[in-house]
């Protein structure tokens, strides 16, 4: 048997042909008409006006935030849960990431602490430059309470949906909530470039600058000129030929991890101290990745117990992510709330999600753990 890893890059032969036609086409070096596809599939897809293939969601989201003039002295507001990379962009900028605990509804960052922290800050005259919203594991934020609080103060937002690819808040696709949205395309995602980012926008005027950034910042003119500081962060036209055909294939992936969520949900469901990551009723996930808590008490192990189990067999789990109000990197950091998403590192599990697991697979997954129930 093989190894069953967490979210393995699934690709076939429509990447391969797509690969080797921007390779045979000698556009290699390095953007090219793929990257000019991918970036107007991607935001047709997204439902804003532009897109700028990057390569990370990380390029992708300093480049937003350095856009949205964020910088030294700044504090911007970021959820606790999340991939340190979220954080770690607000820090290259010198400003300080002030890190929001999670709603135990939705485990996205909590609206209500999000108000409360506006309203304070405003009193004080110190307001956050801008927030960071993550659309964990692939399920959206709660956008309706949280752009009304960053309306009302005047407080950008950065969406981060790295994770949620294809995923809805009220009928309209992630990525478009705030000033700009982000994706990445790294090699566990929903779908990947092996490595790559997106910054998508309404506003085609802050695609077009973070495009000029993202190319050295240099001017249109034949020698090489420049006024602003730039960075070299273009995706290539090779993994932008993948990406297409990731691409097409994306409302089937969707499909293929919500039926694992099912399947999950139903092979778990009669054991005790075992429950999943909330599917809020605002939206429809991708299903990204397939979350549970364990409460050891009742179910007789905890979550490590079960990734040890897993891995014994060799599967593939993964703790959710330790709040970065918990991370040594950021304990100066100052932090709003902070017990939620401690219990949900201390409880939970991310178990095999990938598009291309078999039946078998799954039923390897819930044997293991049902084994474990006491
Ligand atoms: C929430 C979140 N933000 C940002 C990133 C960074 O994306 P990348 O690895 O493409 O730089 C990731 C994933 O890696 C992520 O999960």
């Amino acid at each position: 048997m093989s190894r069953v890893y967490l979210s393995p890059p699934d690709v076939g032969p429509e990447e391969r042909a797509l690969l080797l036609d921007a390779f045979d086409s000698n556009w290699i070096a390095p953007l090219g008409p793929h990257v000019d596809a991918f970036e107007a599939e991607m935001a047709a897809r997204t439902g804003v006006a532009g897109a700028l293939a990057l390569t990370s969601g990380t390029a992708a989201l300093h480049l937003a935030l350095l856009l949205m003039e964020v910088g030294p002295g700044h504090d911007v507001l970021v959820p606790s849960q999340t991939f340190v990379a979220t954080a770690n962009v607000v820090t290259y900028l010198g400003a300080r990431p002030v890190l929001v605990d999670s709603d135990r509804a939705t485990w996205t960052v909590d609206p209500a602490l999000v108000a409360e922290e506006l309203g304070r800050r405003a009193r004080q005259g110190r307001l956050p430059a801008a927030l960071v919203t993550v659309d964990l594991y692939g399920q959206c934020a709660d956008y309706g309470p949280l752009l009304a609080s960053c309306a009302e103060y005047g407080v950008p937002v950065l969406e981060d949906a790295a994770e949620a690819l294809g995923a809805t808040y009220g009928g309209e696709p992630a990525g478009s909530f705030g000033t700009a949205g982000v994706f990445s395309f790294n090699g566990n995602k929903i779908i990947t470039t092996s490595g790559g980012g997106m910054l998508v926008s309404h506003d085609p005027a802050f695609v077009a600058r973070a495009r000029y950034l993202s190319t050295q910042a240099r001017q249109p003119v034949v020698h090489y000129e420049h006024t602003d500081i730039g960075f070299n962060y273009r995706l290539s036209n090779l993994l932008a030929a993948v990406g297409r055909g990731q691409l097409r294939g994306l409302d089937d992936r969707i499909a293929r991890r919500r039926g694992i969520n099912e399947r999950y949900r139903q092979g778990l469901r009669t054991l005790p101290g075992i429950s999943f990551m909330p599917h809020a009723p605002y939206g429809e996930p991708n299903y990204w990745l397939t979350c549970i808590l364990v409460e050891a008490a009742a179910f007789g192990a905890g979550p490590e117990e079960i990734r040890l189990a897993l891995e014994a067999e060799d599967i593939e789990s993964r703790p959710t992510w330790k709040p970065l109000h918990l991370q040594p990197v950021y304990q100066d950091a100052p932090v709003v709330g902070g017990s939620v998403s401690a219990e949900l590192f201390e409880k939970g599990l991310c178990l095999p999600s990938g598009s291309s697991l078999s039946e078998a697979d799954l039923e390897r997954v819930i044997a293991v753990i049902s084994g474990l129930a006491g």
